[in-house]
């Protein structure tokens, strides 16, 4: 198959595939067709958008999804990682129910907060002291102000294709909803190039913030001296280090933060710390959290109406406390992991060119041979096929992210790996031929 070919049969086989995805879905098609005057494109969450329509869920109950047709699905969406409870935990459950039987918006200090504070910062080595707030994104806005009014300067080094929120991203390098704070851009696992970069901007840096898996850019794990490069060169330069461990804080016990030998200066973290709950939370070296010390009038005033709101909270005790401890979540660490490794060997006995990258229970699917170690190494191809197997693995009960991720949460059993590694071995045998002349072009 020469290119044109090889581009035309693909965009044969993603036609064919969404016609009989139509075709089985005409519920979801019709909810999608009436919610398009008020809603822009029937969406309120870009990211949950895909064509030619989106499923539309109707219930969760373990590991498990229907939607509005009756089909039933094994939910590796997993709310893009905050669904690490899955639908149906009864302690979350139990939590919410309290909070909600107790009481919910009584505009004062409740226990919830104080407790689930405790237990992230005896957890997560970098955080002594926290602030929570609604959202990943809002935690990402804190700490950033937080680094820029620490240190009266403004540069913010991120990486091109980091995701660090709804205002704060930066798919091919700007997003024009971004908010218009002073970023420099370096390249995720380039050790020369951010050094020099860090070197460069001196005493105007304010920070880097950086995500330990560049994960909405294909999961890709922060090369360790990398990651040690950060942490040597803001010393060197007075700037601050922000770790979002908004998705890698399911990593392990602590997070990777846990797993490198230094600690941040600020962390952010989020999704799933409150049970599937709205959240987010910023914290870290507790003289810079002294500033919001509120006592003697003299704090940073870090307003929310709902920073502390009870359901989420309550939630949160629950979820951190009594379901994924510490010690559980080091066994999610190694069971997810060799799923992880368990796809690859698929990959490798089927001689196909896909491989699962990330780590756990945090994977992307990318079409390559090898670990794609940095956002450049993915290609045209890569990113062409993605639709297909996004489809043919819906229309075979496999929940996945359009971009290729899989999150896996708690209550999933073998059985469920199971109906993965099976609908990617009918994805292969239907479609490596194909995959491999994309891939030639
Ligand atoms: C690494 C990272 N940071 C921040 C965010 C933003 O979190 P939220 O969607 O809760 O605003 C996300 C969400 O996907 C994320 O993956």
């Amino acid at each position: 198959m020469d290119a044109m070919d090889a581009k035309a049969v693909l965009k044969g086989a993603i036609a064919d595939a969404q016609a009989r995805y139509k075709v089985a879905n005409p519920l979801s098609d019709e909810a999608e067709e009436n919610a398009l005057t008020y809603l822009p494109g029937g969406n309120t969450r870009s990211v949950l958008h895909y064509e030619p329509f989106p499923l539309t869920m109707v219930k969760g109950e373990g590991a498990e999804l229907t939607d509005l047709d009756g089909h039933r699905y094994v939910d590796f969406v997993g709310e893009y990682s905050a669904g690490l409870f899955g639908h149906s935990d009864p302690h979350v459950k139990a939590a919410i129910r309290e909070a909600l039987d107790t009481g919910i918006a009584m505009g004062a200090p409740m226990k919830y907060e104080r407790v689930l504070a405790a237990m992230l910062c005896e957890r997560y080595p970098a955080l002594e002291q926290i602030r929570f707030c609604n959202s990943g994104t809002e935690a990402n806005l804190m700490a950033l102000t937080t680094a820029c009014a620490v240190t009266g300067r403004d540069k913010i080094l991120a990486f091109r294709e980091s995701y660090h929120g709804g205002v704060v991203k930066f798919p091919g390098g700007r997003c024009e909803l971004n908010v218009p704070y002073n970023f420099v851009l370096g390249d995720f696992n380039d050790i020369e190039g951010t050094a020099a970069l860090i070197r460069g901007l001196g005493d105007e840096l304010a920070a880097v913030i950086v995500e330990p898996i560049l994960g909405a850019g294909g999961n890709i794990p922060g090369n360790r001296d990398f990651l040690n490069t950060l942490r040597s060169c803001t010393e060197e330069v007075g700037a601050l280090l922000i770790f979002d461990e908004i998705k890698t804080g399911r990593l392990g016990a602590a997070g990777v933060q846990g797993m490198v030998d230094f600690t941040p200066d600020l962390t952010t973290i989020g999704k799933f710390i409150a049970g599937g709950l709205p959240t987010g939370a910023f914290g870290g070296r507790a003289d810079l959290m002294a500033r919001y010390d509120p006592r003697h009038g003299r704090g940073w005033n870090h307003a929310g109406t709902f920073n502390n709101n009870a359901c989420s909270m309550a939630a949160g005790c629950a979820a951190m406390g009594k379901v994924y401890t510490a010690e559980r979540a080091a066994e999610f660490l190694d069971w997810s992991e060799a799923f992880r490794l368990s796809l690859n060997e698929l990959f490798a006995a089927r001689d196909v060119p896909m491989y699962a990258n990330g780590m756990g229970s945090i994977i992307a699917i990318h079409f390559a041979k090898e670990p794609t170690k940095k956002p450049t190494d993915i290609t045209a191809g890569c990113q062409s096929l993605r639709p297909l197997l996004h489809m043919e693995m819906l229309l075979e009960g496999v929940l996945i992210c359009k971009r290729g991720d899989f999150f896996l949460s708690l209550p999933m059993e073998e059985s469920h790996l199971d109906k993965a590694r099976d609908a990617l071995g009918v994805f292969i045998d239907k479609h490596k031929l194909l995959i491999e002349s994309v891939l030639a072009v």
